[in-house]
């Protein structure tokens, strides 16, 4: 530790070989312990805590009482003799020795803090992050960040060993295609005309790779105006990576590397190479784009053995997919009728869900046994390689739709079967993603990654016949069901670009309007190129074992996408927004 005028040691530094030293410590107040003739405290900074100790009758009184009167949160600085601690305590890095206080200085009292500044503390999320900084004192919420530092160190040092350059892109641009809302900035030099800050540097990457700069790297804030979930937030980062002369092997190549690289640095984790699934068979299999892969329970389809048979709701069903959960054939109805309203809910949307049972005893029992005779089921059994003692779980509909909803029930699945253990991580490659999407609403095809990503070369002759069936370059990958990165690998070819842009509905004139700069960048020698970028903040949840990235941020917005320490976003004053030449009816 860098000694200061301030302290020579911190707080979770000295040992008993230190016994006997004089020391000085600066941090917060703990807690008091005043059993009248002898008074502890524990004195808390960021690297631990250390014990301070005074007596009656060999420490000065003046001491004595201005310990007496220390308050949770006070910030002091001690000076003392390190003496060996007469009951040692084991849980404490510091648990050898105590400090015989023989100077103390107030340096600010404290008020009480409404909630406790520990592990497991009595404050309520809204509360604690309204006093985000009395949070940030505690253990866990500070390891967060440090988690967070240890990634970006060995990020950056993985790129640079590799020749990638940092360059910084600007926040004040113009939307970028991503696919959410842009957040706008007025210009006050420009009356009714406004900046976007960045979904991501996805065009500036390009560009900068027409500029030479072949491996560019960026860890970086974008910003999307998208309803927030757990794993989103408005302003969010990203590693954001690009390359020029390569192809879609090397990218994933090299930024396997970086994962691993990570797991290794951060968690001491080998991971194995990671598999390379196509987007059709995570889909198939899978029902998701993002398949938990730390569990088998593969989709079966049982569309052609359980129709003909009279039951009218798989009869009319496009597709008639099931699981097989191992070792659930003992659920009880109450059990099943919870999957069955777990199905149900509005958010996934499924009309029902059948089940059968393959007992122990090798019964079969069905919820559709009126419809189906024992052979019946028991085609469904092999088809499904169910064992006795397993249950098979169906659902039907459109085949989108089914799939989307088996993907959830196997998920829950997973869950009760406990397994998806978060210390363990399997991760892997998507590819193959098709090119564009079908927006029932819009009547129009959307770019599924963004519209510079360039079509396999094989099925660029589809493009004019058939675009729905032509596949991208283009790659995520995931990590126990959640989506960390993904990219592609562009076109850099204006023409292409242009049809592209025109399948995508722009005209000639809105393409030239919102990407004529990229495009005429790319008259002027661009090298075939292509990137990735990876949700850090994601990253950083995952390797925490958390299912939120708000842990992971040291000033997160709420659900509501509020800051509710500073209470932003808050109105400006009549004056600021006449200056920038907006008119508002909200008062
Ligand atoms: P994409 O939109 O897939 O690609 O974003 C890359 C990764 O960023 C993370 N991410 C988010 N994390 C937190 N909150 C959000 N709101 C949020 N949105 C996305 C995800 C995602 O995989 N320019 C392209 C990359 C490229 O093609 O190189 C892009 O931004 O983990």
């Amino acid at each position: 530790m860098l000694q200061t005028i301030f302290r020579t040691h911190t707080c979770g530094e000295l040992r008993p070989s230190d016994i006997n030293q004089m020391t000085t410590l600066c941090g917060w107040v703990h807690r008091v312990r005043d059993k009248g003739s002898l008074i502890w405290v524990d004195l808390r900074d960021r690297y631990g805590i250390t014990q301070l100790v005074a007596e009656e009758g060999k420490t000065q009184p003046e001491i004595l009482q201005q310990l007496k009167s220390l308050g949770r949160e006070f910030v002091i600085q001690a000076t003392g003799k390190v003496i060996e601690r007469v009951s040692k305590n084991p849980n404490l890095s510091t648990g050898d020795i105590e400090i015989w206080v023989e100077k103390l200085e107030l340096l600010n009292p404290a008020k009480t803090p409404p909630f406790l500044i520990e592990d497991e503390t009595d404050g309520g999320d809204e509360l604690r992050m309204q006093l985000r900084y009395l949070d940030l004192r505690r253990n866990v919420v500070r390891k967060n960040l440090e988690l967070r530092h240890q990634v970006n160190q060995a990020t950056r040092q993985y790129l640079d060993s590799l020749g990638f350059m940092d360059v910084e892109t600007p926040v004040l641009i113009k939307s970028t295609p991503e696919g959410a809302r842009d957040f706008v900035v007025p210009s006050r030099m420009h009356p009714g005309q406004f900046y976007a800050l960045p979904q991501s540097p996805q065009t500036f990457k390009q560009i900068l790779m027409v500029a030479g700069i072949d491996r560019y790297y960026q860890i970086v804030k974008c910003f999307r105006d998208e309803d927030l979930r757990a794993d989103r937030q408005p302003e969010f980062t990203q590693i954001d990576c690009e390359m020029a002369f390569v192809t879609q092997a090397d990218v994933l190549q090299t930024f396997e590397g970086l994962i691993r690289s990570i797991f290794k640095t951060v968690k001491n984790i080998d991971l194995p190479p990671l598999p390379v699934m196509t987007y059709a068979d995570a889909m198939r299999l899978y029902g998701s784009d993002k398949p938990d892969l730390r569990f088998g329970m593969e989709f079966v389809e049982l569309t052609q053995l359980a129709q003909g048979k009279g039951f009218g709701v798989f009869d009319q069903a496009e597709a008639v997919l099931a699981i097989c959960a191992k070792g659930c054939a003992h659920y009880t109805r109450k059990q099943l009728d919870e999957l069955t309203e777990f199905v149900k809910r509005p958010q996934i949307g499924a009309k029902g869900l059948v089940y059968v049972r393959y007992n122990e005893d090798g019964s079969l029992k069905s919820s559709v046994d009126k419809f189906y005779t024992e052979a019946d089921l028991t085609a469904w059994v092999k088809a499904t390689q169910a064992q006795k003692g397993d249950l098979i779980l169906v659902l039907s509909g459109t085949l989108a739709a089914t799939r989307k909803q088996l993907s959830e029930l196997r998920l829950e699945m997973g869950t009760q079967l406990g397994l998806r253990n978060k210390n363990r991580y399997v991760a892997h490659w998507i590819v193959d993603f098709p090119l564009v999407e079908w927006d029932e609403e819009a009547q129009r095809w959307f770019a599924m990654h963004h519209p510079f990503t360039s079509p396999k070369p094989e099925d660029i002759p589809l493009i004019e016949s058939d675009l729905g069936a032509v596949r991208a370059n283009a790659y995520d990958m995931v990590i126990n069901g959640v989506e960390v990165g993904g990219g592609s690998i562009r076109i850099h070819d204006k023409g292409l670009q242009n049809t592209m842009l025109r399948k995508l509905g722009f005209s000639a004139e809105e393409a030239q309007a919102q990407f004529g700069f990229l495009m005429d960048a790319f008259e002027y020698g661009a090298p075939p190129h292509g990137g990735i970028a990876f949700g850090f903040d994601r990253l950083c949840a995952l390797l925490g074992g958390a299912d939120s990235i708000r842990d992971f941020i040291a000033f997160p917005k709420n659900n509501a996408g509020r800051d509710v320490m500073i209470n932003s976003p808050s109105p400006i004053d009549a004056a600021q927004l006449k200056e920038l030449g907006i008119t508002t009816t909200q008062k």
